[in-house]
């Protein structure tokens, strides 16, 4: 019976030894020590045993209960530790490994020269207006003074919604807009989107960006027009900047002009951006004509004012020798990131 005991313990520690998990070690107490286990069977011959050798084999036999349940307590002690280091060692994080880079947004260069103008003429004092991108045909034509055979009007220029409706064709509208309900004095740039059916080609595109300006006050005459739009330039283009105003026309402004300001890439020289000649136009303008004033219901007696329109996606295109509209639109961040 001492042999059984001794061989049990043995069996015992060497099966704990092998032991991977937990699950096993509570086997291994079960299969030994529990109450059909192998241990409490030979336990339960002790009945026919002498007297003398009853006390004996009992003591032996808690020595062995004894050794099992110790190295079982060791062996569950080392396997959480185990667990633990393992698990530690699995949530270190290395302080030093570089971090993963966010792909940040970037500025898109009309969203810059558009902001870079909008400066400008805030220090003169404009403020910003907008108006709808779906407009009417009074607001983008009749009001503005355009004859009805005028060519802008045709199908083939304009996006028509209905006979009364259209996608504005120029920010101009806001001009009309802005008149009609705020009185004198008006001073407001209004930039946005503009459409017109032109085939999409290098420098065409059936949506655009203009920015317009209008002030009315009293006493405004053409030398404030050609001041507001010479410092504008200047401040744009470099101090160095000339401006030249020529002659034009436009249904709602009466005179007419049209701006070039000497090549900001030449200095007037002549190159490939200005063609030769040493020159940029870059915006129309005129002195608002009465006819708009008083569809307004402004007096054309009492107030005066002058307006400009400037394309936004062509000064971009200038600015950044951009040589192809479409760039602009197709928002391939390999093209926006240069800027
Ligand atoms: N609306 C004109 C265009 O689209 C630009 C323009 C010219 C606006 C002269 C004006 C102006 O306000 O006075 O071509």
């Amino acid at each position: 019976m001492k042999e059984q005991l001794k061989n049990i313990q043995n069996v015992a520690e060497g099966a704990i030894k092998e032991a991977q998990s937990m699950q096993e070690l509570e086997q291994i107490r079960i299969k030994y020590l529990g109450k059909k286990g192998e241990l409490t069977a030979v336990l339960r011959g002790m009945k026919d045993l002498s007297n003398e050798e009853r006390p004996v084999v009992g003591k032996i036999a808690n020595e062995v209960r004894a050794a099992i349940e110790g190295a079982l307590d060791a062996a569950k002690n080392e396997m959480k530790q185990k667990e633990k280091n393992l698990r530690l060692m699995n949530e270190t994080i290395d302080v030093t490994m570089p971090g993963k880079a966010k792909a940040l947004g970037h500025k898109h260069p009309l969203t810059m020269v558009l902001d870079e103008i909008k400066d400008i003429f805030m220090g003169m004092g404009f403020k910003i207006a907008e108006g709808p991108e779906v407009d009417t045909v009074y607001h983008n034509f009749d009001a503005l003074n355009a004859p009805k055979n005028h060519p802008s009007r045709d199908l083939t220029d304009t996006f028509y919604i209905t006979d009364d409706l259209l996608l504005r064709t120029q920010t101009s509208t806001v001009q009309i807009r802005t008149m009609k309900k705020s009185k004198p004095p008006i001073k407001i740039i209004s930039p946005g989107r503009c459409f017109r059916s032109d085939e999409l080609d290098a420098t065409h595109s059936p949506m655009f960006h203009q920015i317009e300006g209008l002030v009315v006050d009293k006493n405004i005459t053409m030398a404030d027009l050609k001041g507001t739009l010479d410092l504008f330039a200047k401040q744009l283009f470099g101090i160095g900047t000339k401006t030249k105003f020529r002659p034009h026309h436009f249904p709602f402004t009466e005179p007419s002009a049209e701006v070039d300001v000497t090549c900001f890439k030449c200095n007037g020289e002549g190159c490939r951006v200005c063609k030769g000649s040493g020159w940029i136009e870059i915006l129309g303008c005129g002195m608002v004509h009465p006819n708009v004033l008083k569809e307004c219901g402004i007096n054309p007696e009492e107030y005066s004012g002058f307006a400009f329109g400037m394309g936004l996606d062509r000064i971009t295109m200038l600015k950044y020798g951009i040589d192809d509209i479409r760039l602009l639109f197709e928002n391939d961040m390999r093209f926006i990131n240069q800027f």
